[in-house]
């Protein structure tokens, strides 16, 4: 019998109660959490703003499971420092708005963490062809980046195929994400085409039983 591919699930704290953060990190590693998102953004890169390394760092001694942090914000080459002291694990880089993004994703392995890329809907895969052997994270995002409750993006299905592909082709160990209207429903479709791990804010968050929504979805994304 062959075995279930079981897709990690990393909670976006983005969708949590800002005013009770430790304790809502606190509830999803309790749930079942294999990894906990956070959303960086700078009102400039997109259209909100959350938190810096002042909040990661603050959280940090909450658990071990890794931070897989997703920075949305301009310039990004500055603060990846800041954000590995502060305890990221993974650090996610966008690839749109960096021209040197190679020497970006050189730099968070040299500070020895996960390097993973981030790409918005618009942006072909092919942009990540001269960047596949830096990465161990693609994370694709399956809305526009800025907000959370949006409507999954079914248009993004056909690059999670291609990037599977690409992914597997390098002969490396590459994760691949998704990040955006991630529920029960749209998870199997997520998974099917390629993704092994799923980031979800609304569909955990929002629901009042966090250990049911985490099992849920990685039943709904198993295959
Ligand atoms: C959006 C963020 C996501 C967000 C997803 O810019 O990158 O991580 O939290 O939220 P949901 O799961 O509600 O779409
Ligand atoms: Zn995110």
């Amino acid at each position: 019998m062959s075995q279930l591919k079981t897709p990690l699930i990393a909670p976006s704290i983005l969708s949590a109660d800002f005013a009770n953060m430790g304790a809502e990190v606190d509830a999803v590693v309790r749930d079942g959490a294999d990894w906990l998102h956070l959303d960086v953004m700078d009102g400039h890169f997109v259209p909100n703003m959350t938190f810096g390394p002042g909040m990661i760092a603050a959280l940090r001694n909450r658990t071990d499971k890794p931070f897989d942090v997703h920075l949305m914000i301009d310039p990004a080459d500055a603060f990846i420092e800041a954000f590995a002291k502060a305890g990221a694990d993974h650090i996610h880089v966008h690839v749109e708005n960096n021209p040197h993004v190679h020497r970006t994703l050189q730099h968070i392995r040299a500070l020895g963490k996960k390097p993973g890329i981030a790409i918005c809907p618009a942006t072909p895969p092919e942009a990540l062809e001269y960047v596949l052997d830096l990465v161990d994270i693609i994370l694709v995002m399956t809305v526009n980046p800025g907000f959370g409750g949006q409507k999954f993006l079914e248009s993004q299905l056909p690059k999670i195929r291609t990037l599977r592909q690409m992914a597997d082709a390098s002969g490396r160990d590459i994760r691949i994400g998704v990040d955006g209207g991630i529920d029960v429903t749209t998870a199997s479709r997520a998974t099917a085409a390629g993704a092994d791990m799923m980031v979800a804010g609304t569909s955990i968050y929002g629901q009042d039983d966090y250990a049911a929504a985490i099992t849920s979805l990685r039943q709904a994304g198993s295959l």
